[in-house]
């Protein structure tokens, strides 16, 4: 039998990370906007039929997280989604928050909904295939923000869906997002992941989670957007992140995968291979990229699907370049040689 800490480690071999096509009905709307192309039930099934079908993409995803809608659907040959990444060898995964909500008593902060009724829909997602799943709380940087109090409820609410995946045979990826919407420093990111990493492993070694069975998947250590100092080099964020992970994460994790969360393409490309460049480091670290794996390919395809080669290309291409960076290999000239 296939334990937890295989489904983990296997998510992040060697030159492997994550595709996060998990976007919510509305993110996926959002994102279908910025093409002109209208949300429908069959270009949403279409354009993750395209990227899933991505001939060579197993080379360097190892598992792909789904949503709802997604992990039920066909495609064009009539075998469900989760069969197609089956048959490829990717490992099928599932979001199982409901978003986020406002957090009571705490003005501009939020906390994620979904634990109502986990543990029936982790048996249902189990039976259609699902083999881990994923769980997004969200951290804002603002004016006396976060306050310790939201840090804490979304902490206990991401180590309660961890323990209810790991009771249940699926493997938890714990995603507690510090945003980089604002104008903070790269210290200040600091300062706000290390808090909320010590607040999530209390509550996951609390609640009795597995460390070795799960997965973390946080923001890097980076600068605000709107920060005066503009962007930190690659080399900053690298050397910033490490020093906040190896304080806090504990080595029994067998992988960080980093979400994107803004970042441009080669950004966060650049970003990982520096993380990695600095290794070898007490875990694995590689990507769980949404849209610095899919920007591309969603621009290329343009809704339709005689362009579904070019948005193959596209998202094959950055697939294959943060598997570089997933190993400390990539540089901006492979970035131009295979583009
Ligand atoms: P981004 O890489 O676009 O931030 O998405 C990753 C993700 O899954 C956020 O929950």
């Amino acid at each position: 039998m296939t334990s937890l800490n295989d489904v983990a480690r296997a998510l992040v071999a060697p030159g492997k990370g994550i595709l996060a096509a998990d976007e919510s009905s509305g993110t996926i709307k959002k994102r279908f906007d910025s093409i002109g192309v209208e949300s429908t039930e069959d270009r949403r099934r279409a354009y993750r039929e395209m990227l899933f079908t991505t001939a060579g993409a197993e080379g360097n995803i190892s598992g792909v997280i789904l949503f709802d809608e997604t992990i039920r659907q066909q495609a064009s040959d009539g075998r469900s989604l989760v069969q197609v990444l089956d048959d490829t060898g990717i490992i099928p995964g599932i979001k199982v928050d409901k978003g986020t909500t406002p957090l009571a008593s705490a003005p501009g902060e939020l906390v994620t909904d979904g634990l109502d009724g986990l543990r029936a829909r982790l048996v249902e997602y189990r039976e259609l295939g699902a083999k881990f799943a994923k769980w997004r709380a969200v951290i804002d940087i603002g004016d006396g923000l976060p306050s310790s109090y939201c840090i804490d409820v979304n902490a206990h609410a991401l180590a309660r869906y961890a323990a209810l995946c790991q009771d249940e045979g699926i493997v938890p990826i714990v995603e507690p997002e510090v945003l980089m919407d604002g104008d903070h420093s790269i210290d200040r990111c600091s300062v706000v992941t290390t808090d909320t990493l010590h607040a999530v492993f209390d509550a996951l070694l609390a609640q009795r989670v597995q460390l070795d069975g799960m997965l973390l998947k946080p923001n890097m250590v980076i600068a605000g957007k709107q920060n005066r100092a503009g962007k930190a080099s690659p080399d900053h964020v690298g050397a910033a992140t490490i020093a906040c992970f190896r304080d806090v994460v504990p080595a029994a994790v067998p992988g960080i995968v980093f979400l994107s969360g803004g970042q441009s393409d080669e950004e966060a490309t650049a970003n990982l291979d520096a993380i990695n460049k600095l290794g070898p480091h007490p875990w694995n670290v590689s990507f769980s990229y949404g849209r610095a794996l899919q920007a591309a390919a969603l621009s290329a395809w343009q809704g339709d699907d005689a362009n579904a080669a070019a948005g193959q290309k596209a998202f094959l291409h950055r697939a294959r370049m943060n598997g570089l960076a997933r190993d400390g290999k990539w540089t901006p000239d492979a970035e131009k040689a295979a583009g």
